[in-house]
């Protein structure tokens, strides 16, 4: 078993097609979950929260996408409507991390915004540690208002990400990383 920061060390991102199953089961989810929300949160607002989509349930909600997707494009070709609608059915389980920062009088916004991107990572480092990978991806479908409407946003919230997840088959190889010298300045006493 890795330890915590061998597993922070070697995480990587596996594509949403190359996730496969059995997905985590409902005791992993919301062991998952807790995780996702164990964040820093200024002013404790709670300023995310979480969609399942599992089973059955990513392909409901992929026919809001292809149906969103057929909107825009009604001159396409049955399979790219296809495609659309197996958007969320590529990986095992896929959680949407959704942002409801909004105006407060003392906290702003950005910060309720990075609470949420924090959900999201904790989310995926969460499924690492229990032995699955993960992918935060977005896509178009993320910022298209009638997904939204269909996956019941608010106006006022946002998809910070589609957290997919599922079993990895290899570990995948790395991808270069920012030089500590290009993104750190030390100040040293
Ligand atoms: C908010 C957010 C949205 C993202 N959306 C996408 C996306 O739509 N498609 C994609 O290929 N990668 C997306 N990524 C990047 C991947 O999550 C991932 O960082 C990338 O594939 C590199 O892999 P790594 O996590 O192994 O470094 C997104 C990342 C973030 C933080």
């Amino acid at each position: 078993m890795l330890s915590a920061i061998d597993l922070l060390r070697t995480r990587r991102s596996v594509k949403p097609v190359e996730l496969t199953g059995p997905p985590p089961n409902a005791e992993e989810i919301a062991a998952l979950l807790t995780v996702a929300a164990r964040v820093p949160d200024h002013g404790k607002l709670t300023p995310w929260r979480f969609i399942v989509f599992d089973g059955a349930a990513r392909q409901a909600a992929g026919e809001a996408i292809a149906t969103a997707f057929r909107g825009k494009y009604p001159d396409s070709a049955p399979e790219q409507v296809a495609f659309e609608r197996n958007r969320l059915a590529r990986a095992p389980l896929v959680v949407a991390v959704v942002s409801r920062a909004q105006p407060h009088a003392k906290i702003p916004e950005w910060e309720q915004v990075l609470s949420a991107g924090a959900a999201a990572m904790n989310l995926v480092l969460a499924a690492h540690a229990l032995g699955y990978a993960a992918s935060w991806i977005t896509e178009w479908y993320a910022y298209d208002r009638a997904v939204l409407d269909a996956l019941g946003l608010a106006a006022h919230e946002k998809i910070a990400g589609f957290v997919h997840i599922g079993r990895s088959a290899q570990a995948p190889q790395d991808r270069p990383r920012p030089a500590l010298a290009d993104i750190a300045t030390w100040h040293a006493g």
